[in-house]
């Protein structure tokens, strides 16, 4: 396949599983505010500068590939308590929207041809209310933060850049802790054993699904990418408490909970992707 120029905007965890993947196939440059932590190496070249900030121009105009994969938490976290509501909104907002309305102006300003835009969004842009959730389907808002997350991929399809939108499910895989918050519980409460069908895929997986964007050519698309799988949060979270050996109290049943179906068809027919790594509860025993 001919290498592109991919530069990742928001070099974490899921642009460095891309480079250690794909940095023998193309130049991979990534784009974080702060060094990498100590002890990780990376084979791609880090820019230290923030993605709206001028400092990434020279490097936009580089790219034929943008991944735009920034997130607003700490590296790692699912707590991320102490702050204030409205104050992690405005740096969710600022995260997504903000730095997609900067690149986006910038390359409308500045290149006739500008980068294929690859955002990685997720399947958290749907309501969680039951039905089908395939990608044509219009999206009622919800939340603020879903709200943040339909406004970012408008934004980017509005530009007039080539863009492909992937709505992904819960990561996991390498270097992610998503789980480890349940062993720090003393007792996991049936009420929380819900029934609701969890959307998953392992982040090489994801790389996989850009990869083969890349290759394709296709553009203005958008694609849910979860896996196979079909676990609910019941299912899951038995199978890791019973794996850290922490009791199940009962605290009577769990919430009724919508039957919120997110399809993954069209990346398999149109892209004719075949995930290929363990789903969750196999990679979790590994
Ligand atoms: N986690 C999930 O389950 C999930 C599900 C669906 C979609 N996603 C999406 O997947 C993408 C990748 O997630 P991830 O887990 O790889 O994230 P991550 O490990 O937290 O990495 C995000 C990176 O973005 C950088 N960053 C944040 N703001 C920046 C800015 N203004 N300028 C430059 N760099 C910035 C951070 O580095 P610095 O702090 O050094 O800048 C960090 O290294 C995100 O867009 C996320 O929304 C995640």
């Amino acid at each position: 396949m001919t290498p592109r120029r991919v530069l990742i905007l928001g070099y974490g965890r899921l642009g460095r599983a891309f480079c250690r993947l794909y940095h023998a196939v193309h130049q991979i440059r990534g784009v974080k505010r702060t060094p990498l932590p100590p002890g990780v190496e990376s084979p791609c070249e880090i820019i230290c500068a923030p993605i709206g900030g001028e400092a990434a121009h020279p490097h936009l105009a580089w790219a034929d590939v943008v991944i735009f994969c920034p997130a607003s938490g700490r590296e790692g976290g699912r707590d991320r308590g102490g702050h204030d509501r409205e104050q992690d909104t405005a740096r969710y907002r600022e995260t997504y929207l903000g730095n997609m309305e900067a690149i986006t102006a910038w390359m409308g300003r500045a290149s006739a041809s500008p980068p294929v835009v690859i955002l990685i969004s997720s399947t958290g842009v749907y309501p969680r209310l039951a039905g089908v959730w395939s990608e044509e389907r219009p999206i009622p808002v919800e939340s603020p933060r879903q709200e943040v997350l339909l406004l970012t991929e408008q934004a980017l399809i509005r530009s007039g850049a080539p863009f492909v939108i992937l709505r992904c499910g819960g990561l996991y895989g390498e270097g992610r802790e998503n789980f480890l918050w349940l062993g720090r519980k003393t007792e996991l409460s049936s009420a929380e054993l819900t029934e609701e069908p969890l959307s998953l895929v392992h982040q090489d997986d994801v790389c996989g699904v850009v990869n083969r964007v890349i290759e394709s050519g296709v553009t203005r698309e958008i694609f849910n990418v979860r896996d196979d799988s079909a676990f609910t949060r019941k299912t899951l979270y038995t199978m890791i408490a019973k794996r850290l050996g922490i009791p199940i109290v009962d605290r009577g049943p769990a919430a009724v909970s919508a039957d919120r179906q997110i399809p993954n068809d069209k990346l398999k027919q149109r892209l004719g992707y075949q995930f290929s790594r363990p789903p969750i509860t196999a990679y979790l025993s590994t």
